[in-house]
């Protein structure tokens, strides 16, 4: 994709696909944004997708397809024991990852579920370059904590480095040492480093924490759900990487693993998700509690159509103009926000555009939501919908005072070929025209707060009449645009 220099000298991401199935889509007029987010209570999981335009929340299990995904589901084999399928999807497995035992589950967090399982004991630490969400829950419900050993400078929201998503190994080291090598379930390395934005670790880092493990006897995990952007960096930014294809990088980085495992929602493009090894005595530890959780070896939970979409979704993320295009569209989307002084993550990551609530709104306390209001906000200003990762995604503290958050993010995540340019566009023009008003934007608070994972069923009202003034300036400057 990089390939292609436009003549008049824009750099302009240039699809290599074409749109052949499409999905309608409605953008209602601003006062009638303003009602579905106030019924919604101010939180974007609650919207119905009908009042969405730009479905930005994730990129998980909304990629679009190939037209060999899609041909490929037709002869899937529904055979509960044996089925062909997933002789199909092993071997392809097998391929890429130089694995022999592979079990598949119904998604991402399943897998976890099992791991989690298996390998950790009460009492037991899994060091991780960073958590995610649904990883933490499980070590912790089996009685296992985590550390991150990630550096103070990944943390910053703007910065140069183009591996945030390293894991720091002289904090790896010393968590060792401190607890004792046998305190230590395993070590957990998050491709495309979700919840600092997207971030990337290098080849040359994953072998130096592999060579750490090895000194001390500890199993490696990677959690491969944003493998495909990981790679896409790999290639681009790692000078030992830039003549490898992407399948050479791939094998390398799978040989410095124990154990794989992937959400297929966002590695495959389709819904599903697996756990790949070459240690009978893992594969042996995890199979009971596969047919016990998810479903028979087989299937795992998963349609078969689903798992053929898979396999030739993980052949397709081999190629490197298939997996250029989300991080392409999310560093054009990032270098517009910066021409314009939109506080955003640097570097451009992968998964989405991730835009600094707490510099956009620094009149809105953390007690109030920046990133959820800006969530909002946007919502009404634009009819796109992203997540709030902040305070809001945070559990309370034991007394009842709030967590508040590193960092307070609104993620726009950019699912894999789904949207065109001139939407990203619109979508950018709608974010610089909120900048420049967001002196309008005020906090959000609770009026109906579940007491796990608020984010997702919490509703929350405006402190103020500020979505109001937000519509009337809108109209103001746009008098009669949607
Ligand atoms: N690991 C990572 C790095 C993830 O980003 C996710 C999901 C999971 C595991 C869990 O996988 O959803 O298939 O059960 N991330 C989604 C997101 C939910 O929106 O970022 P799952």
């Amino acid at each position: 994709m990089t390939e292609v220099k436009f003549y008049n000298g824009d750099n302009v991401p240039l699809e290599l696909h074409k749109v052949r199935i499409v999905q309608k889509l409605y953008l209602l007029p601003i006062e009638e944004r303003l009602e579905k987010m106030i019924e919604a209570g101010n939180n974007t999981f609650l919207l119905k997708n009908r009042d969405v335009y730009m479905d930005m929340l994730t990129d998980s299990g909304v990629n679009a397809m190939s037209d060999r995904q899609q041909s490929a589901m037709l002869i899937a084999d529904d055979s509960y024991a044996g089925s062909e399928t997933f002789t199909r999807l092993e071997k392809v497995v097998q391929d890429l990852f130089g694995t022999k035992y592979f079990l598949p589950t119904h998604q991402g967090r399943a897998c976890e579920n099992i791991i989690s399982q298996a390998f950790v004991e009460e009492g037991q630490t899994v060091i991780t370059n960073y958590h995610f969400t649904t990883t933490k829950a499980h070590i912790a419900l089996n009685g296992g904590d985590l550390v991150e050993a990630i550096s103070e400078e990944s943390l910053k929201v703007e910065s140069d480095l183009p591996f945030k998503g390293n894991m720091d190994l002289d904090i790896l080291e010393n968590t060792i040492k401190e607890k004792g090598a046998e305190k230590i379930a395993f070590v957990r390395m998050e491709a495309g480093t979700n919840l600092i934005g997207g971030q990337p670790f290098s080849l040359q880092n994953l072998k130096d924490v592999r060579a750490i493990c090895d000194k001390h006897n500890i199993m490696l995990i990677m959690d491969a759900s944003l493998l495909g952007d990981n790679l896409y960096f790999m290639k681009i930014r790692e000078e030992a990487c830039k003549d490898m294809s992407i399948k050479e990088i791939t094998k390398e980085v799978s040989d410095c693993c124990h154990l794989i495992y992937f959400s297929a929602r966002k590695l495959g493009n389709a819904r599903g998700g697996g756990i790949c090894s070459n240690d009978l005595d893992h594969f042996m530890a995890s199979r009971e509690l596969l047919t016990l959780y998810e479903g028979f070896l087989t299937y795992g939970g998963m349609s078969v159509r689903e798992m053929e979409a898979i396999a030739v979704g993980l052949e397709e993320t081999m190629d490197f103009d298939n997996i250029s295009q989300a991080p392409q569209f999310i560093k054009y989307m990032t270098d517009e926000l910066l021409k314009a002084g939109v506080p955003v993550v640097t570097p451009a990551g992968g998964l989405g555009c991730h835009i600094d609530a707490m510099k956009f709104l620094p009149h809105v306390p953390q007690e109030e939501y920046p990133a959820g209001a800006l969530a909002s906000a946007l919502y009404i200003a634009s009819g796109a919908r992203g997540m709030e990762r902040g305070t809001l995604s945070e559990e309370r503290n034991e007394d009842g005072s709030e967590h508040l958050s590193n960092m307070e993010l609104l993620r726009m995540a950019l699912p894999r070929r789904v949207f065109t340019l001139s939407q990203v566009k619109y979508v950018i023009d709608r974010i610089i025209w909120l900048y420049e008003n967001r002196d309008l934007v005020g906090g959000l608070e609770f009026v109906d707060e579940p007491s796990t994972l608020r984010f997702f069923l919490g509703k929350l009202k405006a402190k103020t009449d500020w979505q109001e003034k937000l519509v009337a300036k809108f109209r103001e400057d746009f008098p009669d645009s949607l």
